[in-house]
């Protein structure tokens, strides 16, 4: 297990992270849009109320800026006997800060939940230039991805 540096903390998202910087994290996945407070905090609620649903975390450094982020969404199947499949997204982490193993502790932390409610599998997409990181925290390729836009 990867351990943070110093004064690191790894823990669930607040609301409160709006000020600390988290959407400026997930600049660094793609585009993210202008979210304003009231926006932020009506989606925040949404996924607050889904608590066995979604699983945000985040990472803070030293001064409790946002670092880092990733997310676990646990869906329910029929199939394998009402199995849970951990769905894995939005990993990214701050530019200056990568290199520091806080994206794998990032895996660590979402596998953990995900084994602790009962997933067989977790599953995510990535491009071919993250699939090194991804085995570096132990998945493997499998399947293919589609996407239909609208
Ligand atoms: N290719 C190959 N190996 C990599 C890569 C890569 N792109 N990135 C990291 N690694 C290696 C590291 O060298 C390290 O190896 P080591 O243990 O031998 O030293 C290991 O993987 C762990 O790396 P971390 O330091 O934990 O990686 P980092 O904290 O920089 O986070 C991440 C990696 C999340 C991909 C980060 O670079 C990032 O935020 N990138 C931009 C956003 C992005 O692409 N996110 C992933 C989208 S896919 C999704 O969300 C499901």
């Amino acid at each position: 297990i990867a351990l943070l540096p110093t004064d690191y903390t790894i823990r669930p998202l607040r609301r409160s992270d709006y000020k600390r910087g988290y959407l400026d994290v997930l600049r660094v996945l793609t585009t993210v849009g202008e979210i304003s407070e009231d926006m932020w905090n009506q989606r925040y609620d949404w996924i607050a109320s889904r608590n066995d649903e979604y699983y945000m975390l985040v990472v803070c450094d030293g001064a409790d800026r946002v670092v880092g982020t990733g997310s676990l969404i646990v869906e329910r199947k029929f199939i394998h006997t009402l199995g849970l499949v951990g769905h894995i997204e939005d990993i990214a982490v701050e530019q200056g800060q990568q290199g520091k193993k806080l994206g794998l502790r990032i895996i660590q932390a979402l596998d953990y939940v995900a084994a602790q409610v009962g997933c067989y599998k977790s599953i995510l997409d990535c491009s071919e230039v993250n699939e090194g990181f991804y085995i570096k925290c132990g998945f493997k390729r499998a399947g293919l991805e589609m996407a239909h836009y609208y």
